[in-house]
């Protein structure tokens, strides 16, 4: 039985497996239709979720499983004192695969430390995210046909930004990468990923707070939103929020083929105006997102 709690738990040919499966249901998903029939999916989420948790819930009903969970700590026996590893061993007695997000980092990896059933980390506080970054790393290919050879900028909240965190650390995998990494002094990357990732492996790397002086050399740009979620202090986060705020002017210098992506939610770090931009892919990460959560869901169970 095999967990997803951090991205490098997959080889990078299981990500190519896993976007060969996702590219296959885009293309003919009757044929996958049915191949969960009988199985449960449990969407344990602690935090809010749009996306995370509609997309595994979207993945598994197109596959013909069926979803249980809830949606805040609130509405489950947490909210009396119930430990992460007894939820884990309860839902393991009701489902064959579970979701968790949890603002907690380690949440998901106690839950598959105890759970009987696979564990899929759908982001644990400002730690990591796979599945957002199997969601990204399609999107990548898919808009730039390779993952050696790119310049990519990172921008906005890299300090608490768990999307940034995964990702930096599937790229780092890959041949050639330069890493822009565009931030408030306050919201750098954490010293642990430049020390143990980007410096450990002698990737390139540059930290700067200026997006408009990176944007020329940009292959991908990968925008974020700082997160009040994550600030002890409200006038810190306000002095901070805005930072960033991608709009058409700010796109001027930028390649013709720059790929333009944001987790999501974004608040105000790109502005409206940018999505009619074919550069634009952050609904088109979206989407992939669903795709490669199935094709995940699969290769857990199986089946
Ligand atoms: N990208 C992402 O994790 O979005 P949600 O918080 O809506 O799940």
């Amino acid at each position: 039985m095999r967990s997803l709690i951090d991205i490098l738990e997959l080889s990078v040919e299981e990500i190519d497996e896993l976007i060969a499966t996702a590219n296959g249901i885009m293309a003919d998903p009757h044929k996958y239709s049915e191949k969960c029939s009988g199985k449960k999916l449990a969407t344990l989420f602690f935090e809010p979720s749009t996306r995370t948790r509609l997309s595994f819930e979207a993945a598994m009903y197109e596959l013909g499983g069926h979803v249980i969970g809830f949606s805040s700590a609130n509405n489950s026996s947490a909210s009396k004192g119930e430990s992460v590893a007894d939820t884990a061993k309860t839902v393991s007695c009701y489902a064959d695969i579970i979701a968790m997000r949890h603002p907690k980092e380690g949440a998901p990896l106690v839950a598959a430390m105890n759970a009987s059933v696979p564990v899929i980390n759908a982001g644990d506080g400002g730690h990591n995210h796979p599945t957002q970054t199997l969601a990204d790393l399609i999107t990548i290919f898919k808009e730039k046909g390779r993952f050696n050879d790119l310049t990519i900028g990172f921008c906005g909240d890299l300090k608490f930004g768990r999307t940034v965190h995964s990702l930096i650390q599937a790229l780092s995998r890959y041949n050639n990468i330069k890493f822009i990494l565009i931030s408030p002094e306050e919201l750098r990357l954490p010293d642990y990923i430049i020390r143990d990732t980007l410096e450990k492996k002698e990737l390139k790397y540059i930290e700067t707070t200026s997006l408009e002086t990176a944007m020329p050399e940009l292959d991908v740009l990968y925008m974020t939103r700082v997160q009040r979620e994550r600030f002890f202090s409200e006038e810190e986060y306000l002095r901070l929020k805005d930072s960033y705020i991608l709009d058409t002017d700010k796109l001027s210098n930028a390649k013709k083929d720059l790929c333009i992506m944001h987790p999501l939610p974004r608040v105000n770090e790109i502005s409206v105006s940018v999505d009619d931009d074919p550069r634009a892919c952050y609904f088109k990460q979206v989407l992939y997102g669903k795709y490669m959560r199935m094709a995940l869901i699969m290769k857990l169970l199986g089946v």
